[in-house]
């Protein structure tokens, strides 16, 4: 089973109109073939930044989606929004989200599969606190995340996971890369024994959270680390692209 590796960034609550520079240069990164790169900017520069990624090979997706497909849901987005502002993917379950909103695993699980309805892929993010790291929950925090908020019926083509400790994300802090391949491992093998040998291998794991071009090779070279979901190094075109490179060369 070939998974296609992917460069994901996550600009957060970050940009505007003039960082559409940085976003056409790291578009010029993205090619046919090797990694698929993609960015998700905020909801505000979706469409500008389609337009951007149009006739390259870059892809654009969103940050978060209603569960609802439209209604009386004032501040909020639907995923057909944002397929139709030109989103390829759609990340949820943040753990941002998950803290600063308070989405449970069922509310993950229910934005994955308005995702998948609207025609994007979710990128679905996972992942233990520090307190449950250091108390060496991190396996079955995992576990019961993944049971709760990946949807049945998800595939290769529907559903990425990412696997985006709390504690290393925005910190300069990362797991070893022992650790990032022990957890890759678990959730590989957990997919495989809920989804089958097919799809179990089809679906692609991130690791995310403090990437940076001085760790990222020794990050991708971890196996079934299927490429990454980077947040602040993926707001400028010299820090993304030698993360791009970097998983290209793994
Ligand atoms: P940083 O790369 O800034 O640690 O953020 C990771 C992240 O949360 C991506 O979704």
């Amino acid at each position: 089973m070939m998974r296609r590796k992917l460069a994901a960034g996550n600009w957060k609550m970050n940009g505007t109109v003039e960082d559409l520079t940085q976003l056409a240069e790291i578009a010029g990164a993205a090619l046919e073939t090797g990694p698929e790169v993609l960015l998700c900017p905020p909801a505000t520069l979706l469409s500008r930044a389609a337009d951007a990624a149009r006739g390259t090979w870059m892809r654009i997706g969103g940050q978060d989606c209603h569960p609802a497909a439209s209604g009386a849901h004032t501040g909020d987005i639907s995923a057909q929004m944002l397929r139709d502002a030109g989103a390829r993917y759609i990340i949820v379950g943040h753990s941002e989200r998950r803290t600063d909103h308070g989405e449970t695993d069922a509310i993950v699980r229910a934005k994955a599969e308005a995702a998948r309805a609207a025609g994007a892929t979710a990128i679905l993010c996972i992942g233990e606190t520090e307190a449950q790291y250091r108390a060496g929950d991190t396996l079955e925090v995992l576990r019961s995340q993944l049971a709760g908020s990946v949807p049945d019926d998800a595939t290769g083509d529907t559903l990425v996971l990412a696997y985006e400790p709390v504690w290393a994300i925005g910190t300069g802090l990362t797991p070893t890369t022992d650790e990032i391949g022990a957890v890759h491992n678990f959730l590989r093998d957990r997919l495989i024994d809920r989804f089958g040998p097919d799809t179990g291998t089809a679906i692609r794991l991130l690791y995310g959270g403090s990437v940076k071009p001085a760790n990222a090779a020794e990050i991708f070279a971890v196996a079934d680390v299927d490429g990454a979901l980077v947040g602040g190094a993926s707001l400028t075109a010299a820090d993304f692209i030698p993360i791009i490179d970097a998983l290209s060369a793994a």
